[in-house]
This record gives structure tokens, C-alpha cells and sequence, in this order.
């Protein structure tokens, strides 16, 4: 038997059944806030071995200081420490929803690599993320901390956060373990209001919410962490079929599994549960391992083990699980190797890191509206940066900033000047406030404005506005900056309409009243300077939506991959699918992103009409640069079944190629089609393909393709 089976036996076979249930409680220290109740008697629970781990304590200092008390502890077994790292954790990119607008697996897989070794850096092994929960509701505040609309995107973009995270050894001191949330369904709620109950049909689970899960599970994510809400009316945490059946029997998950914040006691809430005992007997036996925040694990599971309620065999595997974890990440080799000072500093905040960060914002960032080629700006004349957001540092960061220091961030305010110098003039007024009409502030940025060439307008949702428990039930801006809006567009001068958010905003006032809109999200640390990067064309904006942007948000939830249902809308007839008041497309689609160059698509070709099982066909487009300057593209593949044994959606994405063509030049950009990609979940969900015609179509975004047609054989 290997030194870490003979090690970890021995250690389970020196420990009472107090002990073991002590390794299965996670605490929360007071370095953030995250949850409805902290834990209290912190050090005294350590040092009695009634801790295995705790979330929301970072720093070199502060880790020792606790790893210290573990290791007075009868058996001397290290804490884990977890964070919330959500989009980076000193140096913070732009948010999830953000950073995935720029389609580029590599700098994602690179932006989770740093804050891997950032926090790695500050005493933490173990990060809550990626979160890959779709969601097809923007009302939903926490869309910002996910990839957006797409399964399938979103399953590739899960594999390279959790390799940037867990690398290639969670022991290498720029590892982290990585968690994958919130399983499942969290992003699916009744209104699109936090925490409501999710309904939803096995189908709908299979097709669209399950794969990023699957995907991260199967890119040897160490641990899982339970949703909120139910799931066919049990509570995820308490949930037999989806943590045991699904995920470890069928799935083959052999990490370990967490529940969200006080998830286990909140089991009562739902009704499931009765009594503390009840709460700890169904997560336990649901399969959660370790229960964060309510104690009810570590109060109840001795006694329930005692009793026979709860098999202590069982309580040796979920024990096993975090000690081997332990192990992996060197805690016993070395329970201080991330607790080095003079590392951290090397670390944190470093030239590469912002390098990295701004070049991740200056891709997140998607120019939605361009009329006139108003951008990218000259520097030169008088510009007014005006707006709420225009001189915000903290809200470039966005909701889960976790050790972002905003101090260190770049406003668009600080950006715009870094960029201009003496180039331009440069005013600025706020306008308003976020949420509050302010007359002193709207005369005089109107007064400011007045003396301008052009105006850059900056509104949008501060960092409080989206996130957890911040769901929104309508998604417009802000009256108070409507109503500087209309101020800035009486001038009539050239005006640039940046909007920052952590989720699709409806816009659909402001696409009617301006020519120029460019999207930012929160864009992290370097923010304000990829954001004049973008604005003056040192870097031309390739964002691409991977979550569209409803005309209003009655159309919500919605996708692109929806369904032609048996009356697909038809403008001459009464009797099809349609709103009396609204299209039923949405104002900025998935996919949908310009920069500072046109392109020709077409014609899009087959290599063949007909591909056989097994086999492949490969999908051509020609793309030309009609712009003199050469230009970049990330263009997209979707696929449609015509005809299957269930309903399938429309279109399906299925393949994207960023492609850079010199002015002019024209290329021929190739997929090449498996039986793979025409696979989905079966009438029994069992993933099958199946003959018949297929359309294959290529475009910009999932609203703008050329379709050619084949047949599997
Ligand atoms: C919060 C969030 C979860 C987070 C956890 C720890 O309530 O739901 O995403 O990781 O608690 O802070």
C-alpha cells in the first residue's frame, strides 16, 4: 500500500467519531462577508479538531496563525482554507459573464492560472469557482458570475477555469483546488428571483443546465458545491438522486462535495427537514461531505453515528475524501508552504498579472452599436467623460472582488487620461448618482458637456447591483441616468454610450436613441485603462454576447436555442408564437459583437451533401476584410437537426474560430463535423445521433448566418 494509504489509514483509524465529524465542518471567518451568519469560537473549535476547514480568512499571517492552533490540536490534522475567487483574487479581471464575451479559452484557462497563484499566494487552497450555473434570465443577478446563455461554451469555458485553478498538481504552490457551483440548476429560478424555486423538466436539465457541470467534473474538479434550491422538490443538499445517483454513480465524481452557505440548516426553511437531526441525517445521506456554516454536521453526526441513524463506514469515506485532498495539496508535507510573506508580494498585483488582466478586459468588452464609425475616438479637441460610473474605481471590479483592492484599479476616468495625456482636453462630471436624480449634478455636467467635442457617457449598474441576492425585476438603467441621458443627447454632440453591468441590461431606449454603444460589464483592475484602449482603437473590440440582451424584459427567460415550437411566429398569420408588443428576437443577440472593420461572409459550403455514422463533414465559409486595416473575427458554427426524436432547438452552437484577415484578404474558414456534434439527449436521455438532414450555418452571431444543408447517413 502507498505511503499516502498506509498515512491517511492510520490517521482515520486514530480518530473518534468526534474527530472525524470535526473534518467534515467548514467555518467562516470575518475577512468577508458571504452568508447569513458567521461562525463564532473560531480558534477553540480548531484547536479542539472540530474544524476541517474555513472560508473567508486569507493573508500569509492570518493562515499561519490558524494552521498553528490546528496543529495543536489532538491529531494535528491542517485546515483548508477557501475564498471566494471568482474572477481573480488580488488582481481582478473582468467579471465571469464578462471575460467569457471574449470567447478566448486560452486567456480564461490564464486569467484562473493567476488567481490560482495569487491566492495560492495568500494562504488558500481551495477556491469557490468556477461557477458554471446557464442561465437564460438576466433578472438574475448571479448570471454575472457565470459564461452566460450557452451549454456548450459554457462547458469548454468551465474545463479551462478549473485547469487554470488545479493545474497539474493541486500540491505546486500555484494550485488551487477548485469547486464546481452550484450543483445544480441554481441558474433557473422562478423569476428570475434569487434563490426561488427551480422547476424543470429532466429534458431541460440533460439539453442545457447539466453539461457545464459535467464538463468541469470531468476536467478532475476536486470538489462540488450544492445549490440553494430544490430540484423536483428536494433541496439540492439534500438531494439523494442528484449528489449520489447522478453525480458520483453516474456521472463518476470521486472528489468531494460542499454545501452552500448554511444550506443544510436552511433544509428546515424548505420543509424537508424537521428537526437539526433531520437536516444533517438527509444531506449526509444525500452525499454532501462537508457542511458549510451550520454546524449541524458536527453537532448532529456524532450522536446519528452512535445511534445507527447515520453509518460511520460512510462517515469514514466522506473523512477519507478531505483528508486525501489534504494530502494532495501537500498540507501534511508542509502545512505553511503558502504562508510566505515576501512571496506574496512577488505575486500580487504584478506586471504580468495586470498585463494579462487588462488584455482580458480589452476582449471582454463588446461594441454593440457603431452608425458612423463615431468610434474609435481621436485624441484630440475637448472630451467630457460623463457619468455615475465615470470616476468609480470600486465598481470597475464588479460583485465578488474578493481581495481586489480598488485603490489599485483603473477607473474610465483614470484610463482616459492615461491615454490622452496632453493630447486632449479632458472634462468630467458625474451627472448623477447610480440610483438617485441629483439637479446639481445633471446642470452641471450639462454645463461641462456644453463646452465638448464629444461626449463619453458612462452608466450602469454599480457593483451592489447584480451578484447574490441582487436580482432584478427590471433590468433598465436607472431612471436618474435616463434622464442624464436625455440631457447629453439634447447637446446633439457626437456622444459614446459605455454601459457597465453585471448582466444583459434593456437597452432598448438607448439603441433608438444612440449611435454608439460599447458594453464594458464590471471590467476588473485594469478597467479603466482596456477601456480607453478600446474607446481610442490601441485595441479593437472582438466581444462577442454570450448572453443576449432582451428588447424588454417581458421576453425573459429566453435564448437563441430555442425551440419552433408547432407555431413558429409567422407575421401573416394570427395563430403563431408572438408578442402583440414586442419582437420575439432579442435586441442584441447571442453572439453579436462589432469592431472597427466590416466583413462578407458566404458563401457557406458542405464537402459533401451527405456524411456517414461515424464519419465527418467539413463546413467552409469564405470571410473577407472589407476595411483597410486588417481586423479580427471570431465567427461562429451552429447546427440544427431537422428532424429527431425529440424537439431540438434551432440552432445550436457548435464551433467559433477567431480569425485575424488584412485589409481585404479573404479566407476560407473550416469545421470539421463529427457524429459527435450531432449528438443529444435521446428520448431516454441516453445521447444519441441520429440519420436525417441536418443545417449547418456560419455567421458573426447566432442572429446574422449563411445555412447549407447535409445529411447523416
Ligand atoms: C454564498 C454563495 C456561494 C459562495 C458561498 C461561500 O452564499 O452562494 O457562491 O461560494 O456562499 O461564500
Amino acid at each position: 500500500m502507498n505511503s499516502k494509504k498506509t498515512f491517511l489509514n492510520s490517521l482515520l483509524g486514530r480518530m473518534s467519531i468526534e474527530d472525524k465529524v470535526g473534518q467534515l465542518n467548514l467555518l467562516a471567518g470575518d475577512m468577508d462577508v458571504t452568508g447569513v451568519k458567521n461562525s463564532n469560537d473560531l480558534e477553540g473549535k480548531i484547536l479542539t479538531g472540530q474544524c476541517g476547514a474555513l472560508l473567508n480568512v486569507y493573508t500569509p499571517h492570518t493562515t499561519r496563525a490558524l494552521q498553528e492552533i490546528a496543529l495543536q490540536s489532538p491529531l494535528q490534522i491542517p485546515l483548508i482554507f477557501g475564498y471566494d475567487v471568482i474572477h481573480g483574487h488580488r488582481t481582478i479581471f473582468p467579471i465571469p459573464l464578462g471575460l467569457s464575451c471574449s470567447w478566448n479559452l486560452e486567456l480564461i484557462e490564464e486569467s484562473a492560472r493567476i488567481a490560482a497563484a495569487e491566492a495560492s499566494a495568500d494562504g488558500l487552497h481551495w477556491v469557490y469557482s468556477p461557477m458554471v450555473d446557464v442561465s437564460w434570465d438576466a433578472r438574475w443577478g448571479r448570471v454575472a458570475e457565470g459564461a452566460g446563455e450557452d451549454p456548450w461554451l459554457g462547458s469548454k469555458i468551465a474545463v479551462s477555469m478549473v485547469r487554470g485553478y488545479q493545474g497539474n498538481n493541486l500540491a505546486d504552490p500555484g494550485s488551487v483546488m477548485a469547486c464546481v457551483k452550484h450543483f445544480a440548476l441554481y441558474g433557473a429560478p422562478l423569476g428570475g428571483r434569487d434563490y426561488h424555486t427551480v422547476d424543470m423538466s429532466r429534458r431541460a436539465m440533460e439539453e442545457t443546465y447539466f453539461p457545464p457541470y459535467r464538463a468541469a467534473i470531468g476536467a478532475g474538479a476536486r470538489t462540488v458545491m450544492t445549490a440553494f434550491n430544490e430540484i423536483d422538490g428536494v433541496p439540492a443538499s439534500g438531494n439523494r438522486w442528484l449528489l449520489t445517483n447522478l453525480l458520483r454513480e453516474e456521472w463518476g465524481f470521486t472528489g468531494w462535495i460542499v454545501t452552500d452557505y448554511a444550506a443544510v440548516s436552511e433544509m428546515k426553511n424548505h420543509g424537508t427537514a424537521g428537526t437539526d437531526a433531520d437536516a444533517a441525517k438527509q444531506a449526509f445521506h444525500a452525499g454532501v461531505d462537508m457542511d458549510m456554516v451550520s454546524e449541524l454536521f458536527l453537532i448532529e453526526l456524532p450522536e446519528l453515528g452512535k445511534s445507527g441513524a447515520v453509518s460511520e463506514n460512510l462517515i469514514d469515506h466522506a473523512v477519507m475524501r478531505i483528508l486525501e485532498s489534504k494530502w494532495d495539496l501537500g498540507l501534511f508535507d508542509d502545512p505553511f508552504a503558502r504562508c510566505h510573506e515576501e512571496h506574496a508580494k512577488q505575486v500580487f498585483m504584478n506586471p504580468r498579472h495586470r498585463k494579462i488582466a487588462r488584455q482580458a478586459s480589452r476582449e471582454s468588452m463588446v461594441l454593440l452599436k457603431n452608425e458612423n464609425g463615431l468610434l474609435p475616438l481621436k485624441r484630440r479637441g475637448v472630451i467630457a467623460m460623463i457619468g455615475p460610473l465615470a470616476d468609480s474605481r470600486r465598481d470597475m471590479l464588479g460583485c465578488w472582488a474578493a481581495a481586489g483592492d480598488e485603490s489599485m484599479a483603473a477607473s474610465p476616468l483614470d484610463g482616459l487620461h492615461e491615454a490622452v495625456g496632453d493630447d486632449a482636453v479632458i472634462l468630467h462630471a458625474r451627472g448623477s448618482d447610480v440610483l438617485i436624480s441629483n439637479n446639481n449634478l445633471l446642470d452641471e455636467a450639462i454645463k461641462v458637456a456644453e463646452s465638448a467635442d464629444v461626449i463619453i457617457l458612462v452608466l450602469g449598474e454599480n457593483w451592489q447591483m447584480n451578484g447574490e441576492a441582487a436580482s432584478r425585476a427590471n433590468i433598465r438603467l436607472p431612471k436618474c441616468q435616463r434622464k442624464l441621458a436625455k440631457a447629453m443627447l439634447k447637446l446633439g454632440k457626437p456622444c459614446v454610450l459605455v454601459t457597465m453591468s453585471g448582466r444583459p441590461l434593456e437597452l432598448s431606449w438607448e439603441e433608438r436613441k444612440f449611435t454608439t454603444m460599447l458594453h464594458a460589464w464590471a471590467p476588473g483592475t485594469e478597467g479603466g485603462r482596456a477601456l480607453a484602449d478600446v474607446i481610442f482603437g490601441a485595441f479593437a473590440p472582438i466581444g462577442k454576447l454570450t448572453m443576449g440582451f432582451p428588447r424588454c424584459v417581458g421576453q425573459l427567460p429566453m435564448s437563441y436555442r430555442e425551440k419552433n415550437t408547432g407555431r413558429p411566429f409567422d407575421q401573416n398569420t394570427a395563430y403563431s408564437s408572438k408578442y402583440l408588443d414586442v419582437p420575439n428576437d432579442a435586441l442584441f443577440p447571442f453572439g453579436h459583437g462589432l469592431t472597427y472593420a466590416t466583413f462578407a461572409y458566404g458563401p457557406v459550403t458542405a464537402s459533401a451533401k451527405e456524411m456517414s455514422a461515424g464519419g465527418s463533414i467539413t463546413i467552409s465559409a469564405v470571410i473577407t476584410n472589407l476595411s483597410d486595416h486588417s481586423a479580427s473575427e471570431t465567427l461562429q458554427l451552429y447546427l440544427r437537426d431537422l428532424v429527431a426524436s425529440v424537439t431540438r432547438p434551432l440552432k445550436e452552437l457548435r464551433g467559433f474560430k477567431r480569425i485575424t484577415l488584412e485589409a481585404g484578404e479573404s479566407r476560407v474558414v473550416s469545421f470539421r463535423i463529427t457524429t459527435a456534434d450531432l449528438t443529444f439527449p435521446g428520448p431516454d436521455f441516453t445521447p444519441i445521433s441520429e440519420p436525417g438532414d441536418f443545417e449547418a450555418m456560419i455567421g458573426p452571431s447566432s442572429a446574422n448566418l449563411i445555412a447549407v444543408r447535409f445529411s447523416l447517413m
